[in-house]
């Protein structure tokens, strides 16, 4: 994993040897954004049952689920791709472990490979709506590195550019674990969009100003009715937009969808350690003792939310019906 608590300073990777050292690497954000963290867990499920052995497989792999699960609640993708890998394991008992290894580990690298073209989906179907010539504004990290690849809000950026689209983008710096100034404008750096940083509360200032054609961020979950639930700071920045007339757009694949969840009131929202808020890159910005709070998500009411931007197309509201047939078919 290349790791993602260095970037944009240092490109350097983490390699992992146990589905043990997945774990960290998702809860400690080696690795993150919810599709991403969904391929790691398949693949940390994957190799968790190439180091288990026999008897007693069925016991290691619950032990493995379950520690992969228990590394960040928020983000569905994590528990979507844990559960696929469960059907594929359950489907396959009594065969040879030989069989059952190599068979997890393919479905592990096809959940990669479906998230890049699924990616490129979200990007064909979301392009259209982002207005030529104008600025696009993002808040997180919703791009290649949230994901197997090409991303989803960044995906739809890329998209719109390789279309011929004139498009600039203002990435918000997202505090406090800064993935918009540290890996958003480096990754838009590396494909020469150009990108301007601002810091979070200069986001109303430039809705106002007439420059943002269109929001587009990704998700962590959605609710059956079009709730969202993204990285903290995403509801101010969906208010805003409403109130100046600026269309809000959520880029996220289908196995971003809850509909399990009637709304986002019920989406569990990760608290993170007090040291991302009263530190920054090691150094106190805050007086010690100071009391912190610090959720890692926000949940933005479908209110705010002009289209949901999935690979089998756009919806728009009434959500409760047209997320249920987006998932259908
Ligand atoms: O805490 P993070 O960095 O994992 O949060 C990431 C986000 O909120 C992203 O916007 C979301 O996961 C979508 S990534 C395609």
């Amino acid at each position: 994993m290349i790791d993602q608590r260095r970037l944009p300073l240092r490109e350097e990777y983490v390699t992992c040897r146990t589905y043990e050292d997945v774990a960290a690497g998702i809860r400690e954000m080696v690795i993150r954004g919810a599709p991403a963290i969904g391929v790691a867990a398949a693949m940390g499920v994957a190799l968790g049952v190439a180091q288990a052995a026999e008897p007693d497989l069925d016991a290691q792999f619950a032990r493995i689920c379950e520690t992969l699960a228990h590394t960040r609640p928020t983000a569905v993708n994590l528990f979507w791709a844990i559960e696929r890998m469960r059907k594929l394991y359950e489907s396959l008992r009594g065969r040879p472990l030989g069989v059952i290894r190599a068979r997890l580990i393919a479905e592990a690298q096809q959940i990669r490979l479906e998230d890049i073209a699924i990616n490129k989906a979200i990007g064909r179907n979301g392009a259209a709506l982002v207005p030529d010539g104008k600025t696009v504004l993002t808040h997180c990290n919703a791009g290649a590195l949230a994901t197997a690849g090409y991303g989803t809000a960044l995906g739809v950026i890329r998209a719109a550019v390789e279309a011929g689209k004139k498009v600039d983008v203002m990435a918000d710096e997202t505090r406090p674990f800064l993935q918009g100034a540290r890996l958003t404008v480096w990754e838009l750096q590396q494909d020469r969009i150009p990108a301007t940083l601002i810091t979070d509360n200069m986001a109303g200032h430039f809705l106002k100003s007439g420059r943002i054609g269109c929001v587009v961020v990704g998700a962590d979950r959605i609710a059956a009715n079009g709730d969202v639930a993204n990285k903290i700071g995403t509801y101010s920045v969906a208010v805003l937009a409403k109130e100046n007339g600026v269309p809000f757009f959520v880029a996220a694949p289908i196995s971003t969808l809850d509909l399990t969840l009637e709304s986002g009131d019920r989406i569990p929202i990760e608290r993170r350690p007090d040291a991302e808020v009263t530190h920054v890159f090691g150094t106190a910005v805050a007086p010690e003792g100071t009391a912190v709070e610090n959720p890692a998500f926000d949940v933005t009411p479908n209110r705010y939310v002009t289209a949901i931007i999935t690979e089998r197309g756009v919806a728009r509201a009434p959500y409760l019906e047209s997320l249920k047939r987006m998932v259908v078919g």
